[in-house]
C-alpha cells in the first residue's frame, strides 16, 4: 500500500491529518514535521522552495503516490513549482481554504490571516479573485500566534489580546467570514470564536482539502481497495518531538503512536 504524503513546517499539519483520517480512515498516511527548520513564516521564498523540496523528497523516498502540502506558508510559495516538477499529485492547503471561504460568505467580505510569507505572497488574494472578482478581501498577518498556540497557550488572557488586536481592524471592516490561513491556527479555534461571535464565520482548508484529496485519488485511481482496517499513520519530525506534539495531539484527538526522527540532510533525491 503506498501512503498519502503529508507535510508541515511543524505539527501544526496534523489538523489536515485529523480532516484525512476521518474521511479517509482506509489510506495510509506518511506525515513529515520540519520542525528542525519551523518557522517557514518568516523565511524568503526561496528558502521555503527549498525545504519543501527536500521534505517532498523524503515523502518520494517513502514511496508516497500524492503529497499534501499542509502548510499554508509552502503552499503559497512553492506549490506551482512542486506541482510542476513532481512526478506524483501535489496538493496544497490554498485554493480548498478560498473555495471554502467563498462558499461561506453572503456579504462578500472575508478576512484571511496567516503567517507573513502567507500574506505576502497574496496567495489567498489571487485564489478567491479567481473563485469570484467582487469579493473584498482584507488579509493580515499575525505573526505572534504561531509561537502562542506552540507554548500551549490555546485559552490564555495573552492570546486572546494578541487574537483581538490583530482582528480588531477585520471586524471593523465588516467581514462575515475569516480564513484561518495557517494549519496552526484551527488549536485556536474556540479562541477565536470567542472573540468573534457567531455572525463571522471561521473557515480552514482542512476538510476542504481532505476532500480535494479524495476526489484526487478516484480521478487517478489511485484510492486504496483495502477498506476494511483502519491504515497506519506515520509521523516523522526533522527534530525531537517537543511538548507541542502533546498539545496538538490531545486537542486533535489523534493516534500517533511511534513518532520517528528523520533528517532531510540524509534522503537520497528521488525526482
Ligand atoms: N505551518 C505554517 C503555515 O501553515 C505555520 C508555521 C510556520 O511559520 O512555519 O503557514
Amino acid at each position: 500500500m503506498r501512503p498519502i504524503g503529508v507535510f508541515d513546517s511543524g505539527i501544526g499539519g496534523l489538523t489536515v491529518v485529523k480532516a484525512l483520517r476521518d474521511l479517509l480512515p482506509e489510506e495510509e498516511i506518511f506525515y513529515i514535521g520540519d520542525t528542525a527548520r519551523l518557522p517557514y513564516g518568516t523565511k524568503s521564498a526561496s528558502t521555503v522552495e527549498r525545504y519543501s523540496f527536500e521534505i517532498a523528497d523524503m515523502l518520494l523516498a517513502e514511496n508516497a503516490k500524492i503529497i499534501v502540502v499542509a502548510c499554508n506558508t509552502a503552499s503559497a510559495i512553492a506549490l506551482p513549482l512542486l506541482q510542476e516538477k513532481l512526478s506524483i499529485p501535489v496538493v496544497g492547503v490554498i485554493q480548498p481554504g478560498a473555495a471554502a471561504a467563498a462558499s461561506a460568505t453572503k456579504n462578500g467580505h472575508v478576512g484571511v490571516i496567516g503567517t507573513r510569507a502567507t500574506i505576502e505572497s497574496c496567495a489567498y488574494e489571487t485564489a478567491l479573485r479567481a473563485i469570484d472578482k467582487n469579493l473584498r478581501i482584507i488579509a493580515r498577518a499575525c505573526p505572534l500566534l504561531v509561537p502562542l498556540i506552540e507554548e500551549g497557550w490555546l485559552r490564555d488572557d495573552v492570546t486572546d489580546r494578541a487574537i483581538a488586536r490583530y482582528l480588531a481592524p477585520l471586524v471593523d471592516s465588516g467581514i462575515d467570514t475569516l480564513v484561518l490561513g495557517c494549519t496552526h491556527y484551527p488549536l485556536l479555534r474556540d479562541a477565536f470564536s470567542q472573540f468573534l461571535g457567531s455572525e463571522v464565520n471561521l473557515v480552514d482548508s482542512a476538510q476542504n482539502c481532505a476532500r480535494a484529496v479524495t476526489q484526487l485519488l478516484e480521478e487517478k485511481q489511485i484510492a486504496t481497495t483495502d477498506t476494511t482496517q483502519t491504515a497506519r499513520l506515520t509521523v516523522a519530525l526533522t527534530d525531537k518531538p517537543d511538548a507541542f506534539l502533546d498539545i496538538a495531539r490531545e486537542s486533535l484527538q489523534l493516534e500517533l503512536g511511534e513518532v520517528l526522527v528523520r533528517d532531510p540532510a540524509e534522503r537520497p533525491r528521488h525526482r
